[in-house]
């Protein structure tokens, strides 16, 4: 049976039952199909998104602006430099104000607890396009394209090898939402967060999931189904690139590496990609990779984030 989503923030996969991960795939699917059909499908006539960002951003932007104006309805790119938020003006009284114009509001920035103060304030659903802390709508789309190459995700192995960063994070409560192996493979010192790693074993109890953090990527992809990097310094951690250049020195997903893993072994990259550092070109170009659908999938994963819960 479907679960009413209306109304309801997307800002941490933890936060969602397993049904409404279901939900959101299922319908990620029949909306993908529509836009290959050429059909068209205007829930969100008449709807406006807003959308803050306070760091850059290529997919998330393209993404959801299309994925908007396709549903019928209208997105509004609000950079933060522009908004009186960087002049101090409240989160609280900003979400009081957009929620009188907006019917939703996706934002990217720095600290997670913004965003869910955000959601506190605001009257209308809050998406989160990515946090210090968490990628939710990145992983959701990861889970719906892994489905597609594989079927099924109960019981595949997903290794994600770099640092215990936002898509460490939620690729581990997305993992333990739907039943998942998840291994991380970090240097010692850029481990995932210990509470997030508390909380997605807790998910992992309940959905036969498992949730290790290891730090030998060569055992590590002998048994993976899954090969998950990202970028070593993320956004706001320009300084720390060149130290995190020799930190990460053996963790770089090339062919060396590839090659001990199994035939079938599917890799991914949220991107951007820094290539030549955690990936190589032919890692990334070659025949496991399957970057770019996985780019595609946000457009028809936060189609349906959209049409549920505004
Ligand atoms: N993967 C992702 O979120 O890409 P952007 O930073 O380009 O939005
Ligand atoms: N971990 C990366 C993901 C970019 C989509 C960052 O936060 O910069």
């Amino acid at each position: 049976m479907a679960v009413n989503m209306k109304g309801k923030d997307l800002i941490s996969i933890h936060d969602l039952s397993r049904e409404e991960v279901d939900q959101i795939l299922e319908t990620s699917q029949i909306l993908k199909m529509k836009q290959k059909l050429g059909e068209q499908y205007h829930p969100l006539k008449g709807k406006t998104l807003g959308m803050i960002f306070q760091k850059s951003s290529t997919r998330t932007r393209v993404s959801f602006e299309v994925g908007m104006f396709q549903l019928g309805g209208h997105a509004l790119f609000l950079s933060a430099n522009d908004l009186q938020l960087n002049r101090g003006e409240t989160i609280a009284d900003t979400a009081r104000n957009l929620s009188r114009y907006l019917d939703g509001i996706m934002i990217r920035t720095f600290d997670h607890q913004d965003v869910v103060d955000l959601a506190e304030y605001s009257s209308v659903p809050v998406i989160n396009g990515l946090t210090d802390l968490l990628h939710p709508c990145q992983v959701l789309s990861d889970l719906f394209t892994i489905k597609e190459k594989k079927q099924n995700l109960e019981g595949l192995k997903l290794i994600y090898i770099g640092d215990g960063n936002n898509m460490a994070h939620s690729l581990m409560f997305g993992g333990a939402k739907m039943g998942m192996h998840v291994v991380i493979c970090s240097p010692s010192g850029f481990e995932p967060d210990p509470e997030i790693t508390r909380l997605s074993r807790v998910d992992a109890s309940k959905s036969g999931a498992t949730i290790s953090i290891e730090d030998d990527p060569v055992e590590a992809v002998k048994t993976a189904d899954v090969i998950y990097t990202d970028v070593w310094a993320s956004m706001g951690m320009e300084d720390e690139h060149e130290e995190r250049l020799r930190s990460f020195a053996s963790y770089q997903l090339n062919s060396e590496l590839l090659e001990k893993s199994k035939e079938d072994v599917i890799v991914m990259h949220c991107l951007p990609a820094h290539r030549g550092e955690e990936i190589t070109d032919e890692v990334i170009d070659g025949p496991h990779s399957i970057v770019f659908d996985q780019a595609e999938n946000r457009l028809h994963v936060q189609k349906a984030i959209m049409a549920l819960t505004m």
